[in-house]
């Protein structure tokens, strides 16, 4: 198939393109490189433009056919979309309509979309399925339900198929240590952690020790980036036989709690590191741990990397010689 990659300069979009090529199909990636990296492109030509750019993007869409689009393009820094949400709702929803409208003309109609479990909100269960309410509680996941519920009226109009896959926390990075996880700034709990290992001057601290939790800190779902793009291997596929619009969650099938973390990390590194502990911060919910049994049923997705030390090790490869 030929695939375009939207954001394919990015941490999940760049592990994609390579699974892609990796699978035989031909990749191209459109980004604006606004966080991404034109060295994490070896897999895939890259049209240099945002999604907005309708002229550039319909002479892409008319050189050549487009099996499908896989959405990774967003801003996704909860904070910075709580202090300019217009900011949010541009990159993330504007920019969407317009790929979708370049998508129409072009009749390109299979649509993978990278959504979050910030769409969900606090949570009211243990195991965050499908059926919990949806009740984004920041700009970034409300931009993100925006989509989702976009994509829902397109669908009915007959005209696409789409996906959304909500990911719980990517983590990781490729076993060949040649493509990983490289934001600025870095908010993710792995490699703020592996950057501080490795001698940055970076502030790290655990975020408050007396949740309501087995040691205290809070739990999270860290799943293996190359997990993420197994998902979307199988949406592609599920969405060949299977009108309509879906979502699923992405999880690692357990959670981790901060200090469970740090002590793998400890492990993985050879070497123990002080950590500071801080207040809580506000909003933080004790624990956001996926259930993936739907895109389990549905798709026969399961995680390759469940183990949190695998997840790291790969981490820490990338994050000794990261090459941008
Ligand atoms: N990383 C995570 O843990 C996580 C969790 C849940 C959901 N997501 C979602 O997954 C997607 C990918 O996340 P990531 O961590 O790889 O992010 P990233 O910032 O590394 O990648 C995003 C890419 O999109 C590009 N981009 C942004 N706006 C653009 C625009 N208007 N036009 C063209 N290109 C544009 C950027 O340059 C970058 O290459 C995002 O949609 C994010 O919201 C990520």
């Amino acid at each position: 198939m030929r695939v375009m990659v939207v954001g394919g300069a990015g941490y999940i979009g760049s592990h994609m393109c390579k699974m892609l090529a990796e699978h035989g199909h031909d990749v191209v990636v459109c980004d604006n490189l606004s966080t991404g990296h034109a060295e994490a492109l070896h897999w895939g030509r890259l049209v240099h433009c945002r999604l907005s750019d309708s002229v550039t993007l319909d002479q892409v869409f008319s050189a050549a056919r487009f099996d499908a689009v896989m959405h990774f393009a967003a801003d996704s820094i909860v904070s910075d979309s709580v202090a300019d949400p217009l900011r949010y709702y541009r990159n993330n929803v504007a920019e969407t309509i317009a790929l979708l409208e370049v998508m129409r003309r072009h009749d390109v109609n299979n649509f993978i979309f990278s959504s979050t479990a910030a769409v969900f909100g606090e949570p009211t269960q243990t195991l965050i399925d499908e059926s919990h309410p949806v009740q984004p509680i920041n700009p970034y996941g409300k931009s993100k339900v925006m989509v989702e519920q976009i994509l829902g009226d397109v669908v009915a109009t007959g005209v696409l198929r789409a996906v959304a896959l909500r990911y719980f926390n990517a983590a990781g990075a490729d076993p060949s240590g040649l493509i990983g996880e490289s934001h600025n700034p870095e908010t993710h709990l792995i490699p703020r952690i592996l950057r501080k290992a490795t001698g940055e001057a970076l502030d790290f601290g655990v975020f408050g020790e007396d949740y309501p939790t087995a040691d205290g800190t809070c739990v999270r779902d860290f799943v293996h980036v190359s997990d993420l793009c197994s998902a979307h291997l199988l949406a592609l596929e599920f969405l060949g036989h299977n009108a309509g619009f879906h979502t699923f969650n992405l999880g690692n099938g357990q959670g981790y709690s901060v200090r469970q973390v740090l002590d793998a990390t400890q492990q993985v590194i050879g070497r123990k590191m002080t950590v500071p502990v801080y207040a809580k911060r506000k909003g933080d919910p004790a624990r956001l741990v996926a259930s993936s049994e739907k895109a389990y049923n549905i798709m026969g997705w399961a995680p390759l990397y469940p183990d949190i030390h695998d997840i790291i090790e790969s981490a820490w490869k990338w994050h000794l010689s990261p090459r941008y």
